[in-house]
């Protein structure tokens, strides 16, 4: 398992973490958007509601502002005797705190929850320069993905 700097810390996301930085750390990975308290309220607490279905985590550094995230989506199917497949989506570490492992505690995290929730594997999409990144995480590349945008 992959150790914290000393002071940064690792847990679920809070409603209170839109005032620490969240979407922030989320830029680097893609467009965010002007997202209000407001509509973060309504968003966090639809997600919240779902709390076996959606595990949202972050790292906070020793100032108590969110430096990565990533979440795991568990998916509840018919097949493989009603298994579950966990999707692990949107990992982002902030610019300058990437290379200290973040990223792959964020990981094993994930991956230990979708273990323990009972997942027969975890699966994410990721572009061809990060899959080093997945590979030294435990993951291979496996099928293809495809898109359809609306
Ligand atoms: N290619 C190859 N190896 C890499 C890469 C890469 N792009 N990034 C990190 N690594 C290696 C590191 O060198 C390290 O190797 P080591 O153990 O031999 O020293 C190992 O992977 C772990 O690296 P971390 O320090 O944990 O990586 P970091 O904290 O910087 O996080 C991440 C990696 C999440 C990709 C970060 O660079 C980032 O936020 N990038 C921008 C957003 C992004 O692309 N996110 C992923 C989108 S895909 C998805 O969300 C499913």
């Amino acid at each position: 398992i992959s150790i914290l700097p000393t002071d940064y810390t690792i847990r679920p996301l809070r409603r209170s973490d839109y005032q620490r930085g969240y979407l922030d750390v989320l830029r680097v990975l893609t467009t965010v958007g002007d997202i209000s308290e407001e509509q973060w309220n309504q968003r966090y607490d639809w997600i919240a509601s779902r709390n076996d279905e959606y595990y949202m985590l972050v790292i906070c550094d020793g100032q108590d502002q969110i430096v990565g995230t990533g979440s795991l989506i568990v998916e509840r199917k018919f097949i493989h005797s009603l298994g579950m497949v966990g999707h692990i989506e949107d990992i982002a570490v902030e610019k300058n705190q990437q290379g200290k492992k973040l990223g792959l505690r964020i990981i094993q995290a994930l991956d230990y929850v979708a273990e323990q929730v009972g997942c027969y594997k975890s699966i994410l999409d990721c572009s061809e320069a990060n899959e080093g990144f997945y590979v030294k995480c435990g993951f291979k590349r496996a099928g293809l993905e495809m898109a359809h945008y609306y």
